[in-house]
């Protein structure tokens, strides 16, 4: 992303461009920018045994993951959509981590089915597991009891979490596990997401490596994804080297006392892709209000639900005007919801200092790559956006605007 003469370039190609080519509103992503973050993640884990699983669920875009593919990262896939997504990106089934929370027992079957590693999270399942595959590989998902992320909805261990298996049953699982034979190749947790403080990570590390030292079979070690990236031009990026190096030797050590080295796995969603993608919209209309200056554009939360559902912070820049001039104003979508603006927080609408936006103006919201399109929805039965790739100051379409038609298509 870059601003020159006042104008936004993404991927070399002005925004303006990309709506006169593809129409508003629109999915742009940066490919330079997602393999740069790809590369740092894992050039950062001083480990060489290492394998970086993309937790897809941040942006399923085929293509997208296909050039994950290419830049050597699997994927953790939570759903047989998400497989079937990894399948047809090229992945192979040794690349996918099935991690499943309160699925049906037919979506386990089907992970066994196309040989997948399952990751399960409940006792019941872990019971039915044995006798049905005994003998079989499998991964075991641990609430370690510590929780971090950016909210409460996206902390997922800890005691308010319905995420894995209490770190304090290992005794029943091993039990379990015993009856049927079950080999324990791997332990996994995930304790939330968005985190931009190491030591939590760091923590929860440490309890499920106690963890581990109670299984004797495994092959590795998962330690979930999380790591969040600045969303507000004042919040500190992780320094990806230091907390990769922590994380290295932590499991140095953990490997050392264990007797043999195991593989180290972490599961990045937000980290790899959110910076990547913008979502460009137009300005429909502005209207001068009591308190407010409204800013309409032709998107809304159905396209971007961070900002109604967390009240996140998604930086907006104006594509062809950033001369200083700013006003306070608030970007409001166009959804029949007073909830769906932009410029909010947890408790409502909060103005905010932007260049002055009028009718026909486009709009840029920025790092919407991760949980942007792949939490996107059809409300108000308007269609889902197109979505490009931009690198180079070329274009390429990676997913067609969807029609009335495709919303109904299966009535
Ligand atoms: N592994 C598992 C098992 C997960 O459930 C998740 C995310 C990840 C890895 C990747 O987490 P990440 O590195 O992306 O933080 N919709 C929310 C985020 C929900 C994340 C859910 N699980 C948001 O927009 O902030």
């Amino acid at each position: 992303m870059e601003v020159r003469n006042d104008r936004l370039f993404l991927g070399g190609v002005a925004a303006r461009e990309l709506i006169s080519e593809f129409k508003s509103p629109l999915y742009v992503y940066e490919e330079d920018t997602i393999r740069k973050r790809a590369e740092e993640f894992k050039n950062a884990i001083y480990y060489e045994n290492k394998e970086i699983k993309y937790a897809c669920k941040a942006n399923t875009n085929i293509e997208i993951m296909k050039i994950l593919k290419e830049e050597g990262i699997g994927i953790d896939a939570v759903s047989p959509g998400e497989v079937y997504a990894a399948l047809k990106a090229g992945y192979t089934p040794d690349q996918i981590l099935f991690t499943a929370n309160n699925v049906l027992w037919e979506e386990i079957e089907y992970a066994v089915s196309r040989d997948l590693m399952v990751n399960l999270d409940s006792m019941s399942h872990l019971k039915l597991f044995g006798k049905k595959y005994p003998g079989k590989d499998l991964c075991i998902r641990i609430n370690p009891n510590v929780g971090a992320g950016h909210h409460d909805h996206v902390i997922t261990a800890g005691p308010e979490s319905k995420f894995g298996i209490l770190y304090s049953k290992v005794a029943e699982i091993k039990k379990i596990a015993g009856e049927f034979g079950l080999r324990i190749k791997g332990i996994h947790q995930h304790i939330g997401s968005g985190i931009l403080e190491p030591e939590m990570f760091i923590k929860a590390m440490d309890v499920l490596l106690d963890v581990a030292g109670n299984f004797e079979d495994l092959d590795f070690i998962d330690f979930g994804g999380g790591i969040g990236v600045p969303y507000r031009e004042n919040e500190q990026r992780i320094d990806m080297e230091i907390l990769g190096k922590k994380i290295a030797d932590e499991f140095n050590r953990f490997c050392a006392s264990y007797g043999r080295p195991l593989k180290l796995v972490i599961e990045p969603g937000r980290y790899i892709v959110a910076e990547s993608g913008f979502l460009l919209a137009t300005v429909i209309s502005v209207k001068e209000g009591e308190r407010h200056r409204f800013v309409g554009i032709d998107t809304g939360f159905h396209h971007l639900m961070r900002p109604a559902m967390y009240g996140s912070y998604h930086n907006i820049i104006h594509a062809d005007n950033n001369d200083g001039v700013r006003k306070p104003q608030i970007i409001a979508g166009n959804l029949c919801e007073s909830g769906d603006t932009f410029t909010r927080d947890d408790n409502g609408i909060v103005d905010r200092n932007l260049p002055i936006f009028n009718e026909g103006d486009i709009v840029c919201i920025c790092n919407a790559g991760a949980y942007g399109y792949s939490m996107a929805s059809q409300y108000n039965s308007r269609p889902r956006p197109a979505e490009v790739v931009v690198k180079d100051g070329k274009t390429r379409i990676i997913r067609k605007r969807e029609t009335v038609e495709d919303i109904f298509r299966s009535c």
